[in-house]
């Protein structure tokens, strides 16, 4: 599969003036942006709702990539469908019935997608692949912008690619999380991954179109 975005993460951008910080990094190239829900439950963290969702939809035409940090996703799955995400993403340690919140999502026509925090294995990945579009493999503790990758998690990212392919599903993306700069991006590509989140690799810089250039170039190295 030679499919490969960088999906800035608002959660870096400033909020005092979102709706420039989105257009940065639109003009300088991406179609998916990737926006952390989290309910302070899940995480120790919070930050934003199908509100924000639904402001960048009426300005936005690019993918909008909701990665779900909450407990319970199910009861706030028609609110963000309703608001105009693209892909939901919700994780596998926040409920009981992962299988039934990815066809939820599905049935609404959106893509789903299944996130694993780092000390989550891949054992489910049989039983669940069915249901998905995308596999988000957290490469840190979720919760943070700004934090380091966690070493072990790039040989997860082979795994997950080599058991997609022997089970049919070659097809399904594999986003990583956490992490993602200039360093970094070339291992996790060459593990197999597809869609490289970037927060303060991206928002951190004043030269947006710069800074996604050397996360692409870095990618291609
Ligand atoms: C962390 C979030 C990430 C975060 C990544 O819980 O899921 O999307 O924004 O930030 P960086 O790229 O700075 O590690
Ligand atoms: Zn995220």
């Amino acid at each position: 599969m030679n499919v490969t975005k960088i999906a800035p993460s608002i959660l870096s951008a400033d909020f005092g003036c979102l709706e420039k910080e989105v257009a940065s990094v639109v003009d300088a190239g991406c179609d998916w942006i990737h926006i952390d829900v989290m309910d302070g439950h899940f995480v120790p963290n919070i930050t934003m709702g199908p509100l924000v969702v639904s402001a960048l939809r009426r300005r936005f035409r690019c993918t909008l990539d909701v990665h779900l940090m909450i407990e319970k996703p199910e009861s706030m799955i028609p609110s963000f469908v309703e608001a105009g995400a693209d892909v939901i993403t919700i994780h596998q340690e926040a409920t009981h019935h992962p299988h039934r919140a990815l066809q939820m999502i599905r049935s609404s026509g959106l893509r789903a997608g299944l996130a694993i925090n780092p000390g989550t294995g891949l054992d489910s990945l049989p039983y669940l692949v069915g249901e998905m579009d995308l596999l988000l493999i957290m490469t840190v503790n979720p919760g943070f912008g700004g934090q380091t990758l966690i070493p072990a998690t790039v040989s997860k990212v082979a795994s997950a690619r080599r058991q997609l392919v022997e089970l049919g599903r070659g097809d399904v993306l594999i986003e990583v999380d956490g992490g993602i700069n200039e360093e970094t991006i070339r291992e996790v590509y060459e593990a197999g991954a597809n869609v490289f989140v970037a927060g303060s690799a991206v928002f951190d810089h004043s030269d947006r179109t710069d800074a996604v250039a050397r996360l692409t170039k870095a990618l291609a190295m």
